[in-house]
């Protein structure tokens, strides 16, 4: 009976460390999400070179005898604030080298967030990115890519292995001892035998089971979360154009945030507004531009709607959108040559790309700009617009990054439940002048009797599920 303990004990020290292995990779995963996301765009990956900014490799080391771990952390959440105020020695040394290039801020990121992520910094620096030493010399059981896959795979065989002799043992102790009570040579059990006993196989089983069960929980619970995603869009857009250069206000075109649910992306007609009279861009001339023309039927070459646009042919439409890119171009080079005829047949092409879909079957050029989703929340969870921008007074760039410093837009935030609930313990709500909140009297009272200094999200039930979930 004691040597099935002990193999119980074995069996449980060999899947505890397994666990905090596993434990230990997803820090290290989710660092590296978060630099790949968030860091990398300036930080060279191998944390040993620079790039937009200094290599990150060593940070914690060179920030140990200016504040520390603490504000190295603020640095990361907002650099800027730091430079600003001039009080920390190191930030200002950084600013020297490295102003006027500016850091992002990060005001979303968590210390565990932050943790990780530099838990991978150093990882890489330490390690190196490469398998088996190579060009950085690293140690030969680096991590790969810095995921310590193989790593876990060696020990598990070790580990294995291990399990597999001592299983030997026990059944050698075991066939003694018969031995010795029962006086008679019994049959021993071979290695096959071992290895084929019910312990063993529950034992897999249970293994596979958590593993299996981990991994699948994982993967869907970040199917279809998609941070960092940054499509490819109908029409050159830019926010930097539009709401950096030209100081656009979001809420100009995105309307809808104010009063529902849904921000919504601006229909063309607002873009005719402006677009009317600014017809040959700067940058892209005619082939952008005329692709919001053809979705709404604007003929540019007489500034005016044609009439029953959505029955014309598309050798029609085709004639109308070519003239007015041959007359640009005439325009601006003093005739036609075989680069114009090319231009032309290009810019033609891309229209048509931009405003027909192979996949849902729309051939008709006439019709509205199908912009690709960025943001996408799953159909269980809602979220309102409204309730945080007009009632809540949250800027649009906390949840959604300096979208007006992106050429094209990609999803800043994670989406997560996490993230949600995170900024719901920790946003105060601003009571004052806010008559949505008069309902919490009791709150009011207790704030003018000095008895609460304050109210999150989280105590106006910010954190119950049904205000979330359908
Ligand atoms: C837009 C470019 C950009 C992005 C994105 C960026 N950084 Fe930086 N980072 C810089 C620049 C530039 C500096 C140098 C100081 C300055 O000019 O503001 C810097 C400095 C730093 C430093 C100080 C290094 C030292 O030697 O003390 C750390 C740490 C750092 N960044 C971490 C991060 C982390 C972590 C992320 C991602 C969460 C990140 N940065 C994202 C540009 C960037
Ligand atoms: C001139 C109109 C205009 C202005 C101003 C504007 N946007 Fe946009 N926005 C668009 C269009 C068009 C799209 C869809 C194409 C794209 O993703 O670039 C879009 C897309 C977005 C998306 C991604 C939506 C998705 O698919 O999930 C976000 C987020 C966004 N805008 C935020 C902002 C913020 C924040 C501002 C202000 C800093 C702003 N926008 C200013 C027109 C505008
Ligand atoms: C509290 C966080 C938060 C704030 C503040 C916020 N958004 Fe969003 N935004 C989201 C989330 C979450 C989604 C995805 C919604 C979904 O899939 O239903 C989203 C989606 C969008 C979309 C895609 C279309 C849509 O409405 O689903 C646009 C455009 C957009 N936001 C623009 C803005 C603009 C402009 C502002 C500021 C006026 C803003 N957002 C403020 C979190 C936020
Ligand atoms: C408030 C005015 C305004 C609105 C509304 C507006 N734009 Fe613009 N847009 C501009 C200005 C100004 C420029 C810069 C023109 C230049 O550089 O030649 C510009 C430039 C562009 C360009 C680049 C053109 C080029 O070749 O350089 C594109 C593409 C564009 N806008 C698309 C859109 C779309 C799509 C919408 C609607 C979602 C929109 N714009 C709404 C004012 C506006
Ligand atoms: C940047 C901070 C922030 C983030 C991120 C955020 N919220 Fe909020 N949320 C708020 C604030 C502030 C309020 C308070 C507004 C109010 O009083 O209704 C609020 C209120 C709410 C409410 C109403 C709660 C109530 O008791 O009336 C819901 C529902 C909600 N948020 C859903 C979400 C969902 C879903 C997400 C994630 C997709 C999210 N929020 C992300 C800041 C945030
Ligand atoms: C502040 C808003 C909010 C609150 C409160 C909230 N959830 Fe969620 N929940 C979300 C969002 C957003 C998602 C989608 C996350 C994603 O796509 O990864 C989600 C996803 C989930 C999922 C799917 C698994 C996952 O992580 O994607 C489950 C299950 C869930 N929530 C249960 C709950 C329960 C139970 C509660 C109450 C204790 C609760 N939620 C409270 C916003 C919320």
């Amino acid at each position: 009976m004691t040597h099935k303990s002990l193999t119980l004990r074995f069996l449980l020290i060999f899947g505890l460390v397994l666990g905090s292995l596993g434990l230990y990779a997803q820090d290290l995963d989710a660092g590296k999400t978060i630099f790949r996301n968030n860091c990398a765009a300036c930080h060279a990956g191998d944390m040993k070179t620079n790039l937009t900014g200094p290599a990150l490799g060593g940070s914690q080391e060179r920030w140990a005898d200016y504040g520390g771990d603490e504000a190295l952390y603020s640095w990361i959440r907002n650099s800027q604030a730091m430079v600003a105020s001039g009080d920390n020695e190191r930030a200002n040394q950084l600013w020297n080298e490295w102003g006027p290039t500016v850091m992002n801020s990060f005001l979303n990121l968590t210390d565990d967030d932050i943790a990780n992520t530099l838990a991978y910094i150093n990882d890489i620096y330490v390690n190196g990115q490469n398998l088996g030493g190579g060009d950085e010399g690293g140690p030969v059981v680096a991590a790969q890519e810095s995921d310590n896959t193989w790593l876990f795979v060696g020990l598990a065989v070790l580990l294995a292995l291990l399990s597999v002799v001592l299983a030997r043992v026990v059944s050698n102790l075991n066939y003694m001892i018969k031995v010795k009570e029962t006086g008679e040579q019994v049959q021993r059990r071979t290695l096959v035998e071992v290895l084929t006993s019910r312990g063993v196989i529950a034992f897999v089983v249970f293994a596979l089971i958590v593993l299996g069960g981990y991994t699948t929980v994982n993967n869907a619970i970040a199917l279809g979360r998609q941070q960092g995603y940054e499509p490819t869009q109908p029409i050159k857009f830019s926010h930097v154009t539009h709401a950096g250069i030209q100081q656009i206000e979001c809420q100009y075109c995105h309307d809808g945030a104010r009063r529902s649910k849904h921000s919504v992306i601006p229909a063309a007609n607002t873009c005719m507004n402006c677009h009317k009279a600014i017809k040959n861009g700067s940058q892209y001339g005619t082939a952008e531009l005329t692709k919001i023309y053809a979705s709404t039927g604007y003929n540019p070459s007489t500034d005016k709607y044609i009439e029953n646009y959505d029955q014309l042919e598309r050798g029609e439409i085709e004639r109308i959108y070519k003239k007015w890119i041959a007359d640009q171009y005439v325009q601006s080079t003093g005739g036609m040559d075989d680069e114009g005829e090319q231009l032309i047949e290009d810019q033609w092409e891309g229209i048509v790309e931009a405003l027909t879909n192979e996949e849902t079957g729309d051939d008709k050029v006439a019709g509205p700009i199908e912009w690709v989703r960025i943001h996408n929340l799953p159909d269980h969870a809602y979220f309102n617009h409204a309730q945080h921008v007009s009632v809540g007074k949250v800027e649009c760039q906390t949840c959604h990054g300096p979208v007006e410093e992106m050429e094209v837009v990609y999803q800043y935030s994670p989406l997560s439940m996490g993230w949600c609930i995170n900024c719901h313990r920790q946003t105060e709500v601003q009571f004052a002048g806010n008559e949505y909140y008069q309902a919490y009297e009791n709150y009011h009272e207790q704030i003018q009797a000095g008895t609460r200094s304050k109210v999150t999200v989280e105590d106006i039930g910010g954190l119950e599920c049904q205000k979330c979930h359908y």
